[in-house]
C-alpha cells in the first residue's frame, strides 16, 4: 500500500467548539511524497518502521496505524492479526500527515489482507475516527476539508504544481500549537471559516503563481510563536523566488511552491545551502490517495511515480 502526504494550501481556523476540536475550512492537495505500508499475516498485532526519521515513531498501540488495524478489527468482527510495516517517506510530525497516511493505508491493507470488504466510505467513517487528517490521505488528490477537516469534498484542481518542503528533525505538536493559536485570536477567530475563493479559482485556471498569492495559513503565526527559527527557511524560500510560502498545516515543515521543477530544484538548492533546514525534499501534486502497488519499493529507495 502506499499514501500520500499532505500540504494545506490554505488552512482558516475558527473558534475552538465545545468538543475541544477547531472548526475549520482548508484545502488539502496530496503530494509525491509516499508513506509506504506492508501488511503479512501474524499471529500478534505489530509494527515495525523503517525510512530516515523512523526511531521517531511509536512502535506501541499509540501508532496510528496499529490502532487503524485495530479499528477495522472491532469493526468488522475479525480477530485477525497482523504485521505492519511503514517506510517513511513523509516528514514525521511535520505537519504533512505522514501519521495519518499511515492509518489510512493500513485500513486499505488490513482490509485487503482480511478479506473483510468494507466499503471506501466505511472506511472514511473510521478514518474520521482515528483522526482530523485521516480521511485525506484516503481520498488523495485535491480537497476541501471542513468539519475538523475530516468532511471532504473534491476540488477541481488542473495542472501540477510543483513544491520544495523545509523538513526540521524536532516536531511541532499539532495541540500545542492550536492552543497557541488560541492565546493568539484569544476568542476572535471566525464562526465559520470559509475556503478561499481565489484558491479554488487558481486551480481551476491551473494558475500557479495565482496559487502562490493565495496560499493562507491562519496556524503560522503560532507555529512561529512555538519555533522563531522557522522565519528563516520561509525567507530564504522567498528570497529563491518562490510563488508562495507557508508552514504546513500545524509544522514545522515550510513548503514553497516553485514555478517548475527545474525552479524547485533551485529553492531546495538555496534552502539547503542557507542551512535552514535538517532535509529539504522537493515533491508534486496532486497525486491519488491510497492504493494498493504492484511492486514494493526497491531497496536504492528510487521512487518511479507520477503525480496523477
Ligand atoms: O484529530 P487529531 O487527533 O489529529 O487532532 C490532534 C489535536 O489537534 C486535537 O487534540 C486538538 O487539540 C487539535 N485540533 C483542533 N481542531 C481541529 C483538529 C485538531 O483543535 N480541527
Amino acid at each position: 500500500m502506499r499514501a500520500p502526504g499532505k500540504v494545506n494550501l490554505s488552512l482558516r481556523v475558527g473558534r475552538r467548539e465545545a468538543d475541544g476540536y477547531h472548526a475549520l475550512a482548508t484545502v488539502f492537495q496530496a503530494v509525491s511524497l509516499y508513506e509506504e505500508v506492508v501488511a503479512r499475516p501474524s499471529t500478534e498485532l505489530r509494527v515495525t518502521v523503517s525510512g530516515p526519521q523512523a526511531d521517531l515513531v511509536p512502535t506501541d498501540m499509540t501508532n496510528l496505524a496499529l490502532r487503524a488495524a485495530s479499528l477495522l478489527a472491532a469493526h468488522a468482527g475479525v480477530d485477525d492479526a497482523v504485521h505492519l510495516h511503514l517506510h517513511k517517506g513523509v516528514p514525521v510530525a511535520g505537519g504533512m500527515a505522514g501519521g495519518s497516511a499511515d492509518a489510512a493505508a493500513a485500513l486499505v491493507a488490513c482490509d485487503a489482507l482480511w478479506g473483510t470488504a468494507v466499503p471506501r466510505e466505511e472506511l472514511a467513517d473510521l478514518a474520521a475516527e482515528l483522526g482530523s487528517d485521516v480521511p485525506f490521505p484516503l481520498a488523495g488528490h485535491t480537497a476541501i476539508g471542513t468539519g475538523r477537516g475530516h468532511l471532504l469534498a473534491p476540488v477541481l484542481s488542473r495542472g501540477e504544481y510543483h513544491w520544495v518542503f523545509a523538513v526540521r528533525t524536532e516536531g511541532l505538536s499539532t495541540a500545542r500549537v492550536f492552543e497557541a493559536f488560541d492565546d493568539l485570536v484569544a476568542g476572535a477567530a471566525r464562526l465559520e471559516p470559509e475556503a478561499d475563493r481565489a484558491l479554488m479559482q487558481a486551480l481551476r485556471a491551473a494558475d500557479a503563481y495565482a496559487l502562490g498569492r493565495a496560499m493562507h495559513n491562519d496556524l503560522q503565526h503560532a507555529a512561529l510563536e512555538l519555533l522563531p527559527a522557522l522565519a528563516e527557511p520561509l525567507a530564504v524560500a522567498t528570497g529563491a523566488g518562490a510563488l508562495g510560502v507557508l508552514v504546513s498545516g500545524s509544522g514545522p515543515t515550510v513548503a514553497a511552491l516553485a514555478r517548475n521543477r527545474q525552479h524547485a530544484l533551485v529553492i531546495a538548492t538555496a534552502l539547503t545551502a542557507a542551512g535552514v533546514a535538517d532535509q529539504v525534499m522537493t515533491a508534486a501534486g496532486p497525486v491519488a490517495g491510497a492504493r494498493i502497488v504492484a511492486e514494493p519499493r526497491g531497496p536504492d529507495g528510487a521512487d518511479d511515480s507520477r503525480p496523477s
